[in-house]
């Protein structure tokens, strides 16, 4: 790929092969000539001559939003508004995720990924450099924005507005699939599945997939926490128990690894650590078994189900 002559911030063309027609998995094709970076154009399908609109380097793939359902409906407007917030809300613990989150993605060197629920492109920023393109899909149009704004207008990123609960693509396609926080806010146990099946089939025989998840950890279990609920901002979320998650899981994935992540010792708060220091304690910690109790997160690594 070309990167110098590259238009600003377009949909890269050499990631139209990966996708496909969200109604009858037709192939897509560019409209016209196009350049190695898409700002303003249409891909059309193969087979049903439905046509996807790229507007502003960002491609269209969303549906109606009766078929997302009224809560999804209500993270989406929230998302939306909450977008600007975002990086600063979660800077903190940032390093006691990623950290992790990289390492279980392992090399990138190469390989294509696919990313569901990018949000305003925290670990994108982290993976492209590595990586050879990726596919960052949100439904969320202002957080695509801001992330597109943080990339360099040639970087081999594909933005997608799109439902990731029921985005499909080429199957077995990408090397990589990651899902950082997104889990947590899928509203119903079919739409889990729904997610899950989708995710394993995208990824190569031999890929890697990689999610981070909200832990109902020791901590809300003491306190007698529910599982379930709504933040105030309208977001859905759900706090899994390992058990739920490796019963999930088991059907679409070979687990590699299942670890709480993201730990905070007691009182670690008031010692006031650099957030970089934070985050290798808290690798450190994923190691003793009792600390693990407290992981705010937990950290699922598979390999997709033959
Ligand atoms: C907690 S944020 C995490 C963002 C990013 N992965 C990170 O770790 O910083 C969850 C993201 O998932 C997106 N999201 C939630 N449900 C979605 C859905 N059904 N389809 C697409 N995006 C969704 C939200 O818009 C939001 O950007
Ligand atoms: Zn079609």
């Amino acid at each position: 790929m070309d990167r110098n002559t590259s238009a600003s911030r377009g949909f890269p063309k050499e990631l139209i092969s990966t996708l496909v027609c969200q109604k009858d998995r037709g192939s897509l094709v560019a409209d016209g000539e196009t350049p190695e970076y898409i700002v303003d154009g249409v891909l059309k399908c193969a087979t049903c001559s439905e046509r996807y609109r790229i507007d502003g380097g960002i491609l269209r793939m969303l549906p109606e939003t009766q078929i997302l359902g009224d809560t999804l409906a209500s993270e989406m407007a929230a998302r939306d508004r909450e977008a600007e917030k975002y990086d600063r809300r979660i800077a903190s613990r940032h390093y006691r995720e990623v950290i992790s989150t990289m390492h279980a993605l392992g090399v990138l060197q190469g390989k294509t990924v696919i990313e569901y629920g990018c949000g305003t492109g925290r670990l994108t920023k982290e993976i492209v450099q590595k990586a050879h393109a990726v596919l960052a899909v949100d439904f969320s149009l202002i957080s695509l924005k801001i992330v597109q704004h943080a990339l360099p207008p040639d970087a081999p990123v594909g933005l997608v507005l799109a439902d990731s609960i029921r985005f499909i693509t080429k199957e077995h396609t990408f090397d990589r699939g990651l899902a950082a926080q997104f889990f947590e806010h899928i509203p119903t146990e079919r739409e889990r599945h729904l997610f899950l099946q989708h995710a394993a089939s995208a990824i190569k025989h031999g890929g890697t997939f990689v999610a981070t998840i909200y832990h109902h950890d020791l901590r809300r279990r003491l306190k007698k926490l529910s599982q379930e609920g709504m933040h105030k901002s309208g977001i859905y979320y759900y706090f899994f128990t390992m058990r739920e998650i490796q019963k999930l899981f088991a059907q679409y994935f070979v687990p590699q690894k299942i670890t709480p992540i993201d730990i905070m010792l007691p009182f670690a708060a008031r010692l006031h650590l650099s957030q970089k220091l934070s985050g290798y304690i808290s690798r450190c910690l994923e190691c003793v078994l009792l600390m693990r109790l407290l992981g705010h997160l937990i950290l699922y690594q598979g390999a997709p189900k033959k």
